[in-house]
């Protein structure tokens, strides 16, 4: 198998890639990555020369770049995304143009050669919208309510079509909210662990009671081989973990994991159109993949946090750069005019 993976240099991206280069000894990777914000070429640097590993730098939206990264390559997982809520709701245009049109530039080259064995579109379970109860099956219909989700929802759905009118062997996972080593530092656990280690205080939205279902980063990479290897085309999967926590509850446990005093915690002005719960049903991955999460959450965020208490260059370095500009447009104002825990 030789994989090209889009966004390989990202949070998920670069631990599907580890995982692939210790588990599947056979295979090779081709990595394509913009370098945006949220691209660290560096993560991998430990395979740089390898005969298994090939860096390029290059745009999923470019077809020349996409054309010479998918030469000789067997199979496509495409993680390249815009991939922040908030950022979204700043800046939809650049969500529509990666998580869209991107995706459409691969497939019309991946079609090109009908001897490729997989297009596996990494999607997220934000696409089915808010659910109030139960969890959201491969079937539900799809209700996305902010740009991200909604650019998210266009490119599967583009990636379908292609399954659909052209027999592209299209294969889509749905995952839940991932945490783990390498996340860049402006999603809520990264964000809040660096902050407890720098004494500074940590911005829950709302009133912290907004529900995700948390899933180990390894597990997600483990789901994604078996879908590659087990994965029908035209069929979707959920992948989760069934680990549903508030917001509140994953800010404690990141105080506890962390030893930091709770008097850090602030609750600021809501997101806009802020999901109140995420759940998924994960039976058809476990039944056809033969796929199960192996990781609890208080593993898994004691992981999380050793990782980035030994790796204080890697986001130090992201924290000082146009971090800081986001972050004070993002926070400043609000956590000015925010509230204390009770
Ligand atoms: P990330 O933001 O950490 O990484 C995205 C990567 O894509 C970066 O390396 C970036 O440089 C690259 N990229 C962005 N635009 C590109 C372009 N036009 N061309 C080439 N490369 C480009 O994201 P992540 O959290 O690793 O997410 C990876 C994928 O998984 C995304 O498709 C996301 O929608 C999906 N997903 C993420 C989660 C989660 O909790 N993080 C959950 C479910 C699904
Ligand atoms: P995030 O990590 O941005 O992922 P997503 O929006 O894709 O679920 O946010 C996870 C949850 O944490 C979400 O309900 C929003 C909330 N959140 C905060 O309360 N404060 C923050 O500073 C951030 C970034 C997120």
């Amino acid at each position: 198998m030789n994989l090209l993976v889009t966004g390989g240099a990202g949070f998920i991206g670069t631990n599907f890639v580890k995982y692939v280069m210790s588990h599947r000894p056979n295979w090779s990777v081709t990595v394509l990555d913009k370098l945006t914000y949220a691209g660290r070429r560096e993560n991998l640097s430990d395979y740089e020369g390898s005969e298994r590993y090939r860096f390029i730098k290059g745009d999923i939206c470019d077809p020349v770049a996409v054309q010479g990264a998918m030469e000789g390559c067997s199979a496509v997982v495409n993680f390249a995304a815009e991939t922040h809520v908030d950022r979204s709701i700043d800046d939809p245009a650049s969500f529509v143009r990666t998580d869209v049109e991107g995706v459409r530039v691969l497939l019309e080259e991946f079609k090109k050669d009908d001897s490729r064995s997989v297009f596996l579109q990494i999607s997220t379970d934000e696409v089915y919208g808010s659910v109030q109860n139960g969890r959201s099956s491969e079937e539900d219909t799809l209700d996305p309510r902010s740009p991200y989700s909604a650019s998210k929802a266009g490119g599967e759905l583009l990636a379908m079509s292609y399954f659909s009118t052209f027999g592209v062997p299209v294969v889509i996972t749905r995952a839940s909210n991932n945490y783990g080593p390498h996340q860049y530092p402006e999603k809520l656990v990264p964000l809040f662990i660096t902050n407890a280690f720098e004494g500074e205080k940590l911005p829950l939205y709302g009133d912290g009671g907004n529900m995700r279902d948390w899933l180990f980063v390894t597990d997600h990479c483990s789901a994604l081989v078996a879908a590659i290897e087990k994965g029908r085309p035209g069929r979707i999967y959920n992948i989760g973990d069934g680990q549903e926590m508030t917001n509140k509850e994953v800010t404690f446990a990141i105080l506890e994991a962390t030893g930091t005093d709770p008097s850090l915690v602030r609750f600021i002005e809501d997101r806009l159109g802020h999901d109140r719960r995420y759940a998924v049903d994960i039976s058809r991955a476990r039944e056809e993949l033969n796929w199960k999460p192996d990781t609890d959450f208080q593993t898994g965020i004691a992981l999380t946090v050793d990782w980035y208490r030994d790796n204080p260059q890697w986001w130090q370095s992201i924290k000082s750069g146009e971090f800081r500009e986001y972050y004070k447009k993002m926070y400043s104002t609000r956590l000015e005019n925010s509230e204390r825990i009770q």
